[in-house]
């Protein structure tokens, strides 16, 4: 039997990528404050979730996951998020149109600042210092004050967190993401990309839909979802003092629930056996992802669902392959039978992102747009083989017109990175590229849609 969990009991095991703090007491402080905090989410919420993934967990639907690759205080801005938030809605309303399923819409947003790196120190010139390790934790800036970890970043992150959250909650309960707002969801920049007027396309679509159901007495007052929808948001519940600190018993079931988000994820960093993040993720009832990447064997991902989902719940597991292009079509399909044959109710998404790193000879990390494109292929034609669900996209974007990642309709060179290079972590891919990637998304699900109808033939 598995040992009694507890919100610490995490603090027994082996834990990788977690900060040092030489001041215990601010620490302590910290993780008080935190802890007399509201819940930035309520368990139902959480429960909400779990019960539309179990329908896509099952075919019915998609799960798009997206946002920055690291949030941080120096981005904060309602504009970024409204951008982000509006090109995540463009790219629902054409998966949901192509696919005729719904999109289950999940931001990579509200608090995701800590990042597991590859390296504990950065070398610039003779100094080397400790890495950056996310907002709410150390400073970005390359000085030793600003990467010295300062639990009272925590706190600013919780803020940040909601605040962001509050202005999400508005913007998708508000008449923001009302239907019929689709056009003029069209952001100014998006008009140079060949793929605006096929949104245009879509969009006129819907708003012809949504005249004939106003004729036939649909509208958004007999069909409150027309004028709203539902938007979670998730993190990497990499920074266990701050998770736990939130971590609060449910009133109405007793469970205990991680009320930083609706869903949190394991790293690909930090998902071996036994690890903190594994025992501290395993006790709380939010939906779970995992990120699967090239080193997890078939019979280790089986001891982890083990753990993590005992009981079998659809919608608790999502698990988040980032195989690298060259790699999918080899690494996964081992993943997808063992799951399949064990019987453990998964929705199988795909993080093109972290696979497909590389240095450009601007000298600048990116991610060429190819490469992504071919690791989504690659995970469509796997699940089509396979006869199981290509089930989400998890993707590092965000809705600022920068330059991060090369390639694209409107094609960002190698020499332009330099131009609007501003995220604090990983390469995004911005909002042109995000609608051109949903596009392919939609032909996607439509190969797998017709793929079964044949089958069902
Ligand atoms: C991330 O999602 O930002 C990340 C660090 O991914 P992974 O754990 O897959 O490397
Ligand atoms: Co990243």
């Amino acid at each position: 039997m598995a040992q009694e969990w507890t919100p610490d009991s995490w603090q027994a095991c082996e834990a990788r990528h977690l900060p040092e703090y030489l001041d215990r007491a601010a620490l302590a402080d910290a993780e008080a404050t935190l802890s007399h905090y509201p819940p930035l989410v309520f368990a139902g919420e959480a429960r909400a979730l779990k019960a539309d993934l179990a329908e896509v967990a099952d075919g019915r639907g998609f799960l798009l996951q997206g946002g920055d690759c690291a949030e941080s205080f120096a981005e904060f801005h309602p504009n970024n998020i409204r951008d982000t938030f509006r090109v995540l809605l463009q790219m629902a309303v054409v998966l949901t149109f192509a696919s005729k399923r719904p999109v289950v819409k999940v931001g990579r947003m509200a608090g995701q600042f800590a990042k597991p790196r590859s390296a504990p120190t950065e070398t610039q010139g003779e100094v080397t210092l400790p890495s950056y390790l996310g907002d709410n934790i150390n400073g970005i800036e390359f000085t030793p004050e600003s990467r010295a970890n300062d639990p009272a970043r925590m706190v600013r992150a919780y803020s940040q967190a909601a605040a962001t959250l509050n202005l999400l909650r508005a913007f998708a309960g508000g008449g923001y993401a009302n239907l019929r707002q689709v056009h003029r969801w069209t952001l100014d920049f998006m008009g140079r990309t060949p793929w605006a007027d096929k949104f245009k396309d879509v969009a006129d679509r819907i708003g012809e839909s949504l005249d004939f159901m106003e004729a036939c007495g649909v509208n958004p007052e007999t069909l409150p979802q027309l004028e709203r929808t539902s938007f979670y948001t998730s993190h990497e519940a990499l920074l266990l003092p701050y998770e736990q600190a939130l971590t609060r018993r449910d009133s109405l079931t007793g469970d205990w629930y991680d009320c930083s988000a609706h869903m949190v994820w394991i790293g690909d960093r930090t998902r071996f056996p036994g690890s903190a993040h594994i025992e501290f993720c395993r006790g709380i009832g939010n939906p779970l992802g995992m990120k699967c990447g090239p080193s997890l064997a078939p019979d280790d991902l089986i001891r982890l669902l083990d753990v993590l989902n005992p009981g079998r719940e659809p919608g608790r597991m999502t698990l988040i392959s980032r195989f690298g292009d060259d790699k999918v079509e080899s690494g996964l399909p081992p993943l997808v039978r063992a799951v399949a044959r064990e019987g453990h109710p998964v929705v199988w998404s795909c993080d093109p992102m972290h696979g497909n790193v590389i240095k450009s000879n601007s000298g600048y990390k990116t991610r060429p747009f190819d490469r992504i494109l071919r690791e989504v292929k690659g995970f469509f034609a796997v699940h089509r083989a396979e006869g199981t669900h290509a089930g989400g996209i998890h993707i590092e974007m965000t809705g600022q017109d920068v330059t991060e990642c090369v390639g694209g309709a409107v094609a960002i060179s190698h020499e332009a990175l330099g131009d609007r290079y501003h995220t604090h972590c990983d390469p995004r891919l911005n909002a042109a590229q995000s609608i051109e990637l949903a596009f392919l998304l939609a032909e996607m699900l439509n190969l797998e849609a017709s793929a079964g109808q044949t089958a069902a033939a």
